[in-house]
């Protein structure tokens, strides 16, 4: 049995929502003004208040801060006849998980009190482990990512240059940071160099630093990363946009491990280990004479290619697992459960952002998620659209609804149209009052607050 309070001035629909969730099995509290509601949520500790917002004395918005700090703190529904955008973007950043409005529709409040309760589905849910993964820890089993864990292994008992290839998104950084960690020189810096910077002078300058005056603008000495790398590694990120004069700089850092600084005659040493990265295929670019074969073959003592999440989806699961639990720590969500079908999506989609935009897609989920559960309702249509199978299901269900589901949208839609007002609707619908009462009871839709009973039906029916 579940413990819901409900906290409503309007005593009818206090009632009418207490008996309807009584009926569903819950245990029902009600209050009837705000600070009756705190004191009763504080001492009862109900699972969920469904709050009503504007009540006689203390709104339901100003209870809401109160109430949610009541620890463990409640689920919030709030529930209001009045519809208006501010209010609501309130309510929500508040802390409250859900909004619904009067006439409250009672499959939509079951609906809500299910989600925030996590129940009802649970044989769909998949649970998110709560062990929080290390930003710098690579997921993954399968075979693909057990040979690249190995070479990491190989490659870190010595201080050979890797070329690290993979499309953008698959995690050259993450393993050029392994490499690294497992290394000898882990204790010493891992210095980043963008390749890709537009401005020549400046990514020379960037890589082997330069002496005062060596170029407008350069007002002091400045110490390039080949130094700063000194006792550790330099990742050379995005090698494959560098200029030809750039690459045969390069290249002498490389095959010498020496270099100097701009505006300098000294020549520097470097013992800092090279790992270079690329999302172009670099043979290619040989053939096409944009890069250099000499400085290709330089940097690729070592490849390391890391396969495209496509082609790994063994691995699809633990990663969503991982970066789940990792970015309900970083942001603070409380994401504990994910719906199957969203794993189905999630393995019928192609991933042409890889890992990066799996993380994306999971942290766009857990910025606006309400509830414990991440929904396949949550994603976005773009991605929703790409599951091919699950959405065509989905249509067909919706386009085939029964008559009863469709007769019951269109009666919600007249009735809200109508204001409720039965002799109108019974006139749109083309039935008599009491066959408009009985749909009403059937289909358990809930008038809203302040309306009239529909007292001369009721003899009839
Ligand atoms: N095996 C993995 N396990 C966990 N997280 C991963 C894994 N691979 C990548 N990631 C995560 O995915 C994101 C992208 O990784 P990374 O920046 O290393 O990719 P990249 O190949 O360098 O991408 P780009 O080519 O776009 O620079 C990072 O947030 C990283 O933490
Ligand atoms: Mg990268």
């Amino acid at each position: 049995m579940t413990g819901i309070l409900v906290v409503d001035d309007d005593v009818a629909c206090a009632r009418t929502l207490q008996l309807h969730l009584q009926s569903k099995g819950h245990e029902v509290d009600i209050r009837h003004d705000a600070i009756a509601g705190i004191a009763a949520a504080e001492l009862l500790q109900p699972e969920i208040v469904i709050l009503d917002i504007r009540m006689e004395g203390r709104s339901g918005l100003e209870a809401l801060p109160d109430i949610k700090a009541i620890k463990p703190s409640p689920h919030v529904i709030m529930i209001t006849a009045f519809n208006d955008m501010h209010t609501t973007i309130q309510a929500m950043q508040r802390g409250a998980e859900d909004y619904i409005h009067k006439p409250i529709d009672a499959d939509e409040l079951d609906a809500a009190v299910e989600r925030l309760l996590g129940g009802e589905r649970s044989d769909n849910l998949v649970p998110v482990g709560e062990i929080s993964v290390d930003r710098l820890q690579m997921v993954g089993r399968s075979r693909a990512m057990k040979e690249v864990f190995k070479t990491i292994g190989l490659v870190a008992r010595n201080n050979a240059t890797v070329l690290i290839t993979g499309e953008s998104g698959t995690g050259k950084e993450l393993v050029a940071h392994a490499i690294h960690n497992a290394s000898d020189n882990a204790g010493g810096p891992f210095v980043v160099v963008n390749c890709a910077a537009v401005v020549e002078t400046l990514l020379e300058s960037d890589m082997f630093g330069h002496e005062k005056g060596a170029f407008t603008g350069a007002v002091g000495r400045q110490v390039g990363k080949f130094e700063l790398a000194e006792n550790g590694t330099i990742f050379l990120d995005e090698i494959g946009e560098m200029s030809p004069s750039m690459q045969a700089k390069l290249l002498r850092a490389v095959q010498y491990k020496e270099f100097t600084p701009l505006g300098s005659r000294d020549i520097h040493k470097t013992n800092a280990r090279i790992i270079a990265a690329t999302n172009l295929d670099l043979e290619q670019s040989v053939k096409q004479k944009d890069f250099r074969e000499d400085l290709f073959f330089r940097l690729q003592v070592v490849s390391l290619h890391l396969p495209p999440l496509r082609e790994r989806m063994d691995d699809l699961e633990d990663l969503v697992q991982a970066l789940l639990s990792r970015i309900n720590t970083e942001m603070n969500g409380g994401v504990t459960h994910l719906e199957q079908s969203v794993l189905d999506c999630f393995n019928d989609y192609h991933w042409p952002g890889n890992i990066r935009e799996l993380e994306n897609v999971l942290m766009k989920s857990v910025a606006l998620s309400t509830s414990n559960v991440l929904t396949l309702e949550q994603l976005s249509p773009e991605l929703k659209n790409q599951c091919v199978g699950q959405v065509s299901a989905k249509q067909e269900q919706l386009e085939l609804g029964s008559l009863a589901e469709i007769e019951r949208s269109h009666l919600v839609k007249v009735l809200q149209a109508t204001g409720w007002h039965r002799g109108e609707a019974c006139e749109i619908l083309g039935v008599s009052r009491p066959r408009l009462r009985r749909m009403i009871r059937d289909y358990k839709l809930l008038p809203p607050q302040g309306t009239e009973p529909d007292s001369e039906t009721l003899e009839q029916d």
